[in-house]
């Protein structure tokens, strides 16, 4: 596991005048802050453009702030309990302008590897999201499940189901691991029904809209990656045939919606098998991967990095939300180490411990101030913090708590 921390901030003469701007000299962004930022020393009104209200396909949001996906693991028997409801809510009065749900799975039971990981579907778990939709609604809030098919990542023995085959494009994980026999037509034509019918789910319980989990190497991830997906019928072939089997998920989900509400899609360079994977080394073939999903009816696309300042593409110093959205016209949704000095998967590894960074927290509020991309998904801060947003509006820095990972270990 690349242990890639992000250094402290430093000085960097000269590029104050860029205050306004994104961009150094060089036309790509500083590595450190410019004017590096203390407690005492930091305005908050400098973060201005967090708070700005933004409309997502007619959906009115306070500020540009969400609640990235997060795994907790906190529902028995994919049951979401008072617990869960209490924490969702926690983070709708905290101020978070979009909540989206942690993955949620399906009624196709090879969708989860985990049973303590809740469902979208079924009557007891149907009721326990219906008690978290209306404790958001009722603080204010706006919130959206996540909707997840962890595919060939499935722990088959951590399910009441071990025996049952896990579902796949070509049968593997990771590229050249094969552990079973490809998904069949007839499984993906269930699993995309299944997807449809968990996002028919959703509007009946009241979500303002739904997240599709197309990320971090899971099932439709293992289609767009060729490392995995090496099918030689309609699923398989070049990148944009790779996106087939998510465009029909669309599809279906679209359907299931109805055209009113927005449709987010969720996916990464990055796997969890490969962290230095990527789908798209161009941003002509990242044009080309996007368009089938936007003509499909994704409406967003949250563009999942580790470190929202890094460019995507040399000679340029748009990060992947940028790219997505230049390309696409769509808005989009920009994601890693916001408010942390750490990234994620470095706090995954013997590192179990991020401090707070403001360093970059400007730099996030002049990239959104300029249009780079529209919202900005706050994950681990989130955790420690249910109320983040409020204070970092209100400048109240020494009061934001830096994340644990031991502190997982209960839904604060
Ligand atoms: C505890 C935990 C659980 C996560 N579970 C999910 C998940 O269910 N779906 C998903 O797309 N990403 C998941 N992620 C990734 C986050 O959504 C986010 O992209 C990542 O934490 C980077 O944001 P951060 O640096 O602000 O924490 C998870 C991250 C953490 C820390």
């Amino acid at each position: 596991m690349p242990s890639q921390l992000t250094g402290p901030s430093h000085a960097r003469p000269g590029l104050a005048a860029a205050r306004g701007g994104c961009y150094d000299a060089t036309g790509r962004h500083p590595p450190e802050d410019p004017r590096p930022m203390t407690r005492q020393s930091f305005d908050a009104a400098r973060l201005a453009p967090l708070f700005a209200p933004f409309t997502l396909k007619g959906l009115a949001l306070p500020n540009r702030i969400v609640m990235a996906p997060m795994t907790r693991s906190f529902s028995p028997d994919q049951v979401p309990g008072a617990d869960v409801a209490a924490y969702y809510r926690r983070r709708a009065e905290g101020g978070v302008g979009l909540i989206l749900t942690e993955g949620t799975t399906l009624s196709d039971q090879t969708s989860t590897g985990d049973h303590r990981v809740p469902k979208l579907a079924g009557e007891r778990s149907l009721a326990g999201w219906r008690a978290v939709v209306e404790a958001v609604h009722a603080a204010g809030g706006k919130i959206f499940p996540q909707i997840w098919h962890v595919g060939a990542l499935r722990r088959a023995d951590r399910t009441p189901l071990p025996d049952l085959p896990s579902r796949s494009p070509s049968g593997m994980a990771s590229p050249g691991k094969l552990f079973g026999a490809p998904a069949t037509d007839a499984e993906l034509a269930e699993t995309i029904a299944a997807f449809g019918e968990a996002a028919r789910n959703a509007m009946s319980l009241g979500f303002d809209g739904v997240e599709i989990h197309g990320a971090h190497g899971y099932l439709i991830d293992q289609f767009f990656w060729a490392g995995t997906n090496q099918r030689t019928d309609r699923f398989g072939g070049d990148l944009v045939a790779r996106t087939r089997f998510a465009v029909e998920v669309i599809r279906a989900i679209r359907t299931a919606m109805g055209p009113e509400k927005p449709l987010i899609l969720r996916f990464s360079q990055w796997k969890q098998q490969d962290f230095s994977a990527r789908l798209a080394t161009t941003p002509a073939e990242l044009e080309a991967f996007l368009t089938p999903m936007a003509a499909a009816g994704v409406d967003c696309f949250h563009c999942s990095t580790r470190r929202f300042w890094e460019p995507e593409f040399d000679g340029s110093p748009l990060n992947l939300a940028g790219w997505a959205k230049k390309l696409t016209g769509l808005p989009t949704i920009t994601v890693g180490s916001i408010g942390l000095e750490k990234d994620f998967i470095t706090t995954y590894g013997a590192d179990s411990h991020a401090g707070t960074s403001l360093a970059r927290l400007e730099e996030l509020a002049r990239r959104l101030e300029a249009g780079e991309f529209d919202l900005a998904a706050v994950g681990r801060a989130l955790l420690m913090n249910p109320d983040w947003p409020k204070l970092i509006r209100a400048g109240r820095f020494d009061d934001v708590v830096p994340f644990d990972r031991e502190k997982l270990a209960a839904l604060v």
